[in-house]
């Protein structure tokens, strides 16, 4: 149907964490918010909204969809009432968008589909210079049919002949920039290129980028900007790389269609490309849906560096823990992987450090410590990168840097936070801020305490994988889990005991044949390594009181880790009232943290 387009473009460019959270109070836990239902009358949050799916389901009265079904609902709206006020808010053009001119872009799609295979077929046909040049730059044949790598041929009209046989209009060819206009013919723009199709997420061959075989300019040809095709808004690869990406809860980003290629030769599925453009905060937005963890992996030159550094600072803004990798011996991914192999590539991917880190080598690195003059541009620029994150990250670099500087804390401390300390703390810091809207009129610092959960990975996982444990058990723990739904933050998981849910409200038990057959394969593995291996030996409700005293013990130390890192550069004049009230709140956090233990 045609409305379908309108309102996959809404679904792309809105994101249902946003949309919800401006009217209801929402929690931000793991990669997903969790608040009470618009939907039915509840005291006790039941209701989910999941970042990487973009849906919303409510584990107590059932009402579940997407963005455009959450409007709908809330405000009691026609289908193409609630696409349109969601356009309206979003600048989406909604009037160019009527129903003709969608129709249009299936056809667009369909062309474009038509000129990936015609591409594709030259490239298989024996002897096509694409393939010869693909094979000797060491990719296998296996991974250039799944990127459908094809091949332009050099002739000046195969695909507007082929396109014009299929009764495909010059028109629609020109819009799209297969061809081009000249005097009073047409003929093919891409000539002698290896032919990189661009496919969305929707599966949709959308774009193109050519490659010039051997050297040439310019080295790469891409569709230009058209209905269906805005580099800004789309990312290289994820198409197939979204799945390991959502099931490694990690990605890695990379500059150009051959890195992400050369990776995914090697086995390291989970990459994507930003498609040779400075990272967009569409493209940042779009890659937090599927995980927030982020390793950059941009070319070592000049121009790749200052790429990283902006894209660092666009993802934090998402919500993204960024990760930076470094190689030597090597311009890009690519080349490195081939020289040295997967295994060597992922030690690097291990070995990755916080982009805290990185930045402070990179300031490290450009100054002279020998010199006085040195350390202090050194710890200027020091200070701007600390002031920009969270107390606990701030705290852990700053007693590093005074180490490595024999500068005393304080002083550092003096030089980030000013004199007033505490009143500059966290212009802009990504969880606060999220945490901040979420929560609406709370403070910042209140907004801390409802921060993203923060456990360590393993032992979350295992929590997440007790609750699953517990809730094919018995379906009275669903409302007893619930309300610590934060926890999943592995997304199988959380899909795992999403459907579990869903079946508590059909049926008193769960079927797991019923079960597993709504899941996706991986999905279904850990379903049944959970079955399998995780044991509750009928302890299942002392199992469940460790799992949530674990919980709030993560909790509450993160709070504790914060607080006093406010305290410690809070000025005790100035603020007592605030000094004295986060005091009382280390207190209590502290006999809380007692009384958890002795449970
Ligand atoms: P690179 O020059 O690093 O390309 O540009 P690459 O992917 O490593 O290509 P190979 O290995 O030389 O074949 C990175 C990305 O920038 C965009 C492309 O998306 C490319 O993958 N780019 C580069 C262009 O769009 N046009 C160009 O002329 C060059
Ligand atoms: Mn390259």
């Amino acid at each position: 149907m045609a409305g379908e387009n309108i309102a996959d473009e809404i679904k792309s460019r809105c994101n249902i964490a946003d949309v919800v959270g401006r009217q209801i109070s929402l929690k931000k836990t793991g990669s997903n918010h969790t608040g009470l239902c618009p939907f039915h009358n509840e005291k006790t949050p039941s209701f989910v909204v999941s970042e990487s799916r973009q849906r919303f389901t409510c584990y107590g009265c059932g009402a579940s969809g997407d963005v455009i079904e959450f409007v709908k609902r809330y405000y009691n709206l026609s289908f193409l009432e609630a696409a349109e006020m969601l356009a309206k808010e979003y600048g989406i053009d909604w009037k160019s968008k009527s129903f003709n001119r969608d129709e249009k872009r299936e056809k667009f799609y369909e062309i474009n589909k038509a000129a990936a295979l015609f591409f594709y077929a030259a490239f298989k046909r024996g002897g096509s210079p694409a393939n010869d040049y693909m094979n000797e730059r060491g990719v296998s044949a296996a991974t250039l049919k799944k990127f459908g790598v094809g091949y332009a041929d050099a002739m000046w009209e195969s695909l507007y002949r082929g396109l014009s046989e299929k009764g495909i209009s010059e028109d629609l060819m020109l819009e799209l920039g297969l061809v081009t206009k000249s005097g009073n013919g047409c003929y093919d723009r891409y000539r002698d290129r290896v032919m990189f199709p661009i496919i969305n997420t929707g599966d949709k061959v959308i774009g193109f980028g050519g490659r010039v075989i051997g050297d040439g300019e310019p080295k790469y040809l891409n569709s230009s900007e058209s209905r269906i095709f805005s580099k800004k808004n789309n990312l290289y690869g994820l198409n197939l790389t979204r799945r390991e990406i959502m099931k490694k809860n990690q990605v890695i980003l990379v500059e150009g269609y051959m890195d992400v290629i050369a990776l995914y030769d090697r086995g390291v599925w989970n990459v994507t490309a930003s498609l040779g453009t400075a990272l967009t905060a569409a493209q940042a937005a779009m890659l937090r849906r599927y995980t927030e963890n982020v390793v950059l992996c941009y070319d070592a030159d000049e121009a790749g560096r200052n790429a990283a550094f902006r894209a660092m600072d666009l993802l934090r803004e998402a919500g993204c823990a960024v990760k930076v990798l470094r190689m030597t011996g090597a311009k890009d991914p690519d080349e490195y992987i081939k020289k040295n192999g997967g295994e060597a590539f992922l030690d690097l991917v291990r070995k990755a450090a916080p982009f805290v880190e990185y930045k402070l080598e990179t300031a490290k690195e450009a100054a002279d410590l020998s010199e006085t003059e040195g350390s202090v541009a050194f710890l200027k620029e020091a200070a701007k990168i600390l002031r920009n994150v969270s107390p606990v990250e701030a705290d852990i670099y700053i007693k590093k840097t005074a180490k490595e500087t024999g500068v005393s804390e304080g002083a550092i401390r003096m030089e980030i936070y000013g004199e007033n300390g505490v009143g500059s703390l966290n212009p802009y810091i990504p969880s606060l801020r999220t945490a901040e809207r979420s929560a609406g009129r709370a403070s910042r610092a209140e907004a801390a305490s409802d921060g993203a959960l923060r456990l360590a990975p393993e032992s979350s996982r295992m929590i997440e994988k007790y609750f699953i444990r517990l809730l094919l058990l018995k379906r009275s723990y669903l409302p007893k889990i619930a309300p610590y739904a934060r926890v999943f933050r592995t997304p199988a998981l959380y899909r795992i005991y999403e459907s579990a849910a869903a079946l508590y409200g059909e049926e008193d038990e769960i079927d797991i044949r019923k079960l597993a057959d709504g899941l996706e394969a991986e999905e279904q593995r850990l379903l049944e390594d959970i079955l399998r291996n995780v044991q509750l030996a009928d302890k299942e409700d002392e199992v469940f009181r460790e799992c949530v005293a674990h919980v709030e013990t993560a909790e509450l130390v993160v709070r504790e880790g914060e607080i006093i890192s406010v305290l410690s550069v809070a000025d005790e004049d100035e603020d007592s009232g605030k000094v004295e009230r986060l005091t009382r709140e280390l207190l209590e956090i502290q006999q809380a943290k007692n009384e958890l233990k002795g449970r």
